[in-house]
């Protein structure tokens, strides 16, 4: 392998990758969301704060994708169920925290949806 090879190599590498991981990087999502909550009332949602404490995006993103209003979307379309994703992730994950005595977020109602 030539030497000019390598320095071609890594040259269009970086061309490539570094705008792919800025791009990756910056596309994170508002700090803070109001999650559509029909007739119960939106919920406030530190999102960059899960962000931070949880690390990985598909604890929630297996089920809603990542774009404003898709659970709104999906509930919609008859694709997700209403309620599912706030029992199964955001209620069942805060329920063990507090059962562990670890910081954990809210479990009733009023707490969460807001009018
Ligand atoms: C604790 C759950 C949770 C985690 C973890 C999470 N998200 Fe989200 N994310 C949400 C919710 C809820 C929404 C809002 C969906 C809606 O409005 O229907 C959202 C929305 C988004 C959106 C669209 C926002 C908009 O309005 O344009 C992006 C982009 C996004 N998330 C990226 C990420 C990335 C990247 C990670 C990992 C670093 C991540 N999320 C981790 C719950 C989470
Ligand atoms: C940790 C926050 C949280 C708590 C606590 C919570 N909810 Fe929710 N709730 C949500 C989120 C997020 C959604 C939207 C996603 C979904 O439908 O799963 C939602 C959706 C709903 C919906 C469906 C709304 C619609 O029209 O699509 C109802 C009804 C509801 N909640 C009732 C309740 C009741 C009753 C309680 C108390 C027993 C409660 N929620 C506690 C976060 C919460
Ligand atoms: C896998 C675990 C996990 C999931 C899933 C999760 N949370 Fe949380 N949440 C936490 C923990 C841990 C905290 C406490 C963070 C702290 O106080 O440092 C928290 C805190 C919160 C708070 C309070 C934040 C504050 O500043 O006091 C709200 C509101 C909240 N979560 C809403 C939600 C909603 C809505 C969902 C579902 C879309 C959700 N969470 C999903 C772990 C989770």
């Amino acid at each position: 392998m030539s030497r000019n090879f390598v320095v071609v190599a890594i040259v269009t590498a970086l061309i490539f990758i570094l705008p792919m991981a800025a791009a990756s990087a910056a596309n994170r999502g508002p700090d803070q969301i109001d999650i559509f909550g029909g007739e119960r009332g939106k919920i406030p949602f530190p999102h960059a704060k899960h962000q931070d404490n949880l690390k990985d995006c598909n604890i929630c993103h297996s089920v809603f994708p990542q774009e404003a209003d898709a659970i709104k979307t999906l509930k919609a379309q008859g694709t997700l169920k209403k309620k599912k994703v706030m029992n199964l992730q955001c209620i069942k994950c805060h329920k063990q925290e507090k059962k562990a005595g670890k910081p954990h977020g809210p479990v009733t109602c009023s707490t969460c949806h807001v009018k």
